[in-house]
């Protein structure tokens, strides 16, 4: 692992656009589940169920109670982890373009990180299905449920269900950022949720190098990366900011 670490060291600091791209996994050791494996949302939670917009749609009381009150009484207490601090310090050396997340939790902009791109949306914040006023997930009443706009609307996370396209914006800003960089840290995902999953093949198709940090394989392992880092994010990240501190003293 130590030499993995050094090799990526090296790498990051011959590379000039760096992008990351995460996953839930980042986030599990600020206590947030992931979706798949032992422990994940997905296990008890059917995502083409109470996942999908369609049962939003009919009935959102219910996706409000089987999930997503859950999700913003976590989310509502976590803070940022060494992972999210590492890709944020990254970024104040100069040595990270921007982040693509899939996650809703906004953890890394509040570890620091200035460009962040939620692919997925965000579910620190919800929109009135009506008028389309934002509010803070953690100012929203849930008394009753579905919570409601003052305007009689339902709330809704401002998060992209499963049956809902990816914001045009934020997939045309990735794609960019994957066909423009040189190297791409992959940290905690499944790579198998497209589009976001395409995004490690693109950068690779267009001659970037391809990092994984994540402490199991993934399909991305041995076909699109170069290689992988085998351990939670912030153990890995700690140790590569120290490596690349002791590399640039
Ligand atoms: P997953 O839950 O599919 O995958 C989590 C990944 O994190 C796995 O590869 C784990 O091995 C890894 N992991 C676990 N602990 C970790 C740690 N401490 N450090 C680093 N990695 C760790 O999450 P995503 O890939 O983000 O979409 O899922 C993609 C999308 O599927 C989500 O954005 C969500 C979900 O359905 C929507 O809701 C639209």
């Amino acid at each position: 692992m130590k030499d993995l670490i050094r090799r990526a060291a090296k790498d990051l600091l011959a590379s000039k656009r760096v992008v990351a791209l995460t996953g839930a996994g980042i986030s599990v050791e600020s206590g947030i589940p992931p979706f798949r494996g032992h422990g994940g949302i997905w296990e008890r939670v059917d995502p083409m169920v109470f996942g999908h917009i369609d049962t939003f749609a009919r009935d959102p009381g219910k996706v409000w109670r089987v999930l997503i009150r859950d999700l913003k009484d976590i989310i509502d207490h976590a803070a940022p982890n060494d992972g999210h601090k590492g890709l944020a310090r990254l970024e104040a050396m100069g040595l990270l373009s921007a982040v693509i997340t899939q996650n809703v939790d906004g953890l890394h902009q509040a570890a620091g990180s200035r460009d962040v791109l939620e692919f997925h949306g965000s579910c620190a914040w919800q929109r009135c299905m009506d008028c389309g006023e934002k509010v803070r997930t953690r100012d929203v009443d849930i008394a009753a449920l579905p919570p409601r706009c003052p305007c009689g609307g339902v709330f809704r996370p401002d998060w992209v269900f499963f049956g809902e396209a990816i914001p045009a914006a934020a997939l045309q800003r990735s794609r960019q950022l994957a066909r423009g960089c040189d190297l791409m840290l992959v940290v905690g995902t499944s790579a198998i949720v497209h589009p976001a999953a395409a995004m490690p093949m693109m950068a690779r198709d267009a001659g970037a190098i391809i990092i994984e940090i994540n402490p199991g394989r993934t399909p991305l392992t041995g076909a699109v990366s170069d290689y992988l880092i085998k351990g939670g994010a912030g153990m890995v990240m700690n140790a590569l900011i120290a490596e690349l501190e002791t590399l640039t003293l």
